[in-house]
């Protein structure tokens, strides 16, 4: 095996900037330019303002320099990805000297957080929309070509968007993320998403399965259930979560784990993943449902963020690290097989050595199969921000970065090394990013794995015996394909 795997430390780093396209879609009508920043649900939200704006008859495009519209779905989670966005912007006020027609509007987060103050900093912005306000873009839209400058950030108590059948941008045909939620009531003290994506509310189930229904007759054959904190989904007719709880009688609820169940029964050949789980709402109905169901894959996305009880509590997380451990050990007792991952902050106010030590050992304890990890970065507003100090200095929050991501590197080699001289199901989603000759794919605990196409296709099951690693990437070949069990052994000796 080879230890040449670079750690993925932000989530969906390869997507970063990515200008989606519907592929296929050429048209006569006007251009639209998406690019994306951030979090799945940003990515998701993408392809409902596609929906939107393709019912005023646009279709997307790839190509900043044909766009009657820009549009850069922002991020605000930390402030690196502020300042990489203002850098596109740059660039696309650029274009706009070459194209003064074209509108350029930024939605998502940092619309939501920044408000009227980005048409003041960003000149030449022309639309500013916040991620309650999508379905208004055709009027935004009919404002800013009109010369003036469009604004909406309101947020909502009932959005969900539950009936905008999203245009799937830029995907692999194979897998979906369907959004089950909304917005965040947790109050993490150093998080932003409470003020840019408002109070949590639930999606109507009936829809939800819906959605996927149709995924699965389109050729898909995984969905990922998303949102903020999945496990806290409740639906009770719409509107905010709290307002339902405050319900005196809540036998007519609809709860996480049995939403998961429903859309595990579209078809056993649909994959049913999930993101991201809260360890405080993380309930045994929903690892039984995971052990009781084939098709729900074993994996978990579990953020710990401190290993610290005392950060923990600094942080509003709702758990002392005792209790995390405990949501671990239920976990593997109940779904054994089960990949789990983590989202780590190092440099929170006031981490100590001892602190950090804890976060370290915690990980050790649990032996994550992969981590995103993450400095801490003061966001305004937040609690953090306006009652602690942000008083670890940034080398030394570098540093225990550094020591983290060495940690879940070894960590992830060895979880790869454990997987190899096993068959995995692997759900193919394309060619490898590095050989034509390859497919890859994910088992069900979410690794890559890369193996010789021969016969295989995008979309099809493919039991591959895993013969080489590296801390990213599960190598191998398929099963079906070997001509022995000999020559996978002498394959394994050579390499
Ligand atoms: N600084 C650093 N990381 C953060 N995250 C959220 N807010 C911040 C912040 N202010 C991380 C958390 C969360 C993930 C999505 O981003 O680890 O789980
Ligand atoms: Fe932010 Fe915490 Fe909500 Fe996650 S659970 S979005 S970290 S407030």
């Amino acid at each position: 095996m080879r230890n040449e795997g670079i750690t993925v430390t932000e989530p969906m780093e390869d997507r970063q900037g990515q200008a989606l396209e519907l592929t296929g879609a050429e048209g006569p009508g006007r251009k639209l330019y998406i690019e994306t920043y951030g979090c799945q649900m940003n990515f998701s939200d993408s392809g409902i303002v596609a929906s939107v704006l393709g019912a005023e008859g646009f279709s997307t495009t790839t190509e900043m320099e044909e766009a009657d519209v820009a549009l850069v779905n922002t991020c605000s989670i930390r402030d690196n990805a502020e300042k990489r966005i203002r850098g596109r912007l740059d660039v696309l006020r650029l274009a706009k000297r070459n194209r003064p027609k074209m509108v350029i509007g930024v939605m998502g987060c940092m619309a939501e957080r920044l408000k009227t103050r980005l048409l003041e900093e960003e000149k030449l912005v022309d639309i500013v929309v916040g991620p309650d306000s999508y379905r208004d873009l055709p009027n935004l839209v009919r404002e800013a070509t009109s010369g003036q400058q469009a604004v909406n950030v309101l947020l909502s108590r009932e959005e969900t968007y539950a009936d905008i059948s999203p245009v799937r941008l830029g995907g692999n045909g194979v897998s979906a993320f369907i959004s089950i939620t909304r917005g965040c009531d947790n109050m993490c003290s150093f998080c932003v998403v409470p003020f840019t994506r408002g109070r949590e509310r639930s999606r109507n189930p009936g829809s939800i399965v819906e959605e996927a229904r149709q995924l699965f007759k389109k050729g898909y054959r995984e969905v990922t259930l998303l949102g903020q904190n999945v496990d806290s989904y409740l639906w009770g007719g719409g509107g905010w979560k709290k307002d339902i709880l405050a319900r005196n009688d809540l036998s007519d609820t609809v709860n996480f784990a049995e939403l998961l169940v429903t859309v595990a029964k579209v078809d056993p050949d649909l994959r049913v993943r999930f993101s991201t789980s809260h360890p405080k709402d993380m309930d045994d109905d929903v690892l039984h449902a995971m052990a009781k169901y084939e098709n729900i894959c074993s994996y978990i996305h579990l953020p710990v963020q401190s290993g610290s009880t005392r950060l923990l509590g600094l942080m509003n997380r709702g758990y002392t690290r005792e209790w995390y451990l405990e949501r671990i050990r239920k976990i593997r007792e109940t779904v054994p097989d089960c990949g789990i991952s983590t989202d780590i902050i190092t440099g929170f106010c006031t981490e100590t050595k001892e602190d950090h030590k804890d976060t370290l050992g915690l990980m050790g304890e649990v032996g994550y199969d992969s981590a995103y990890m993450f400095k801490y970065s003061e966001r305004p507003a937040t609690a953090a921000a306006r009652n602690m100090e942000d008083d670890v200095p940034e080398d030394l929050k570098g540093t225990r970065l550094a020591e983290v991501i060495s940690l879940q590197n070894s960590m992830s080699l060895a979880s790869n090394e454990q997987d190899m001289g096993k068959v995995h199901r692997v759900l193919v989603e394309g060619e490898s990013k590095r050989s034509a000759e390859k497919l890859q794919g994910r088992n069900p605990q979410n690794k890559v794995v890369v193996f010789p196409k021969k016969d295989h296709r995008k979309g099809d099951y493919v039991n591959v015996l895993v013969d080489d690693c590296t801390s990213a990437t599960l190598l191998g070949v398929a099963v079906s394909d070997k001509t022995s069990e000999v020559s996978v052994l002498e394959k394994k000796n050579d390499s």
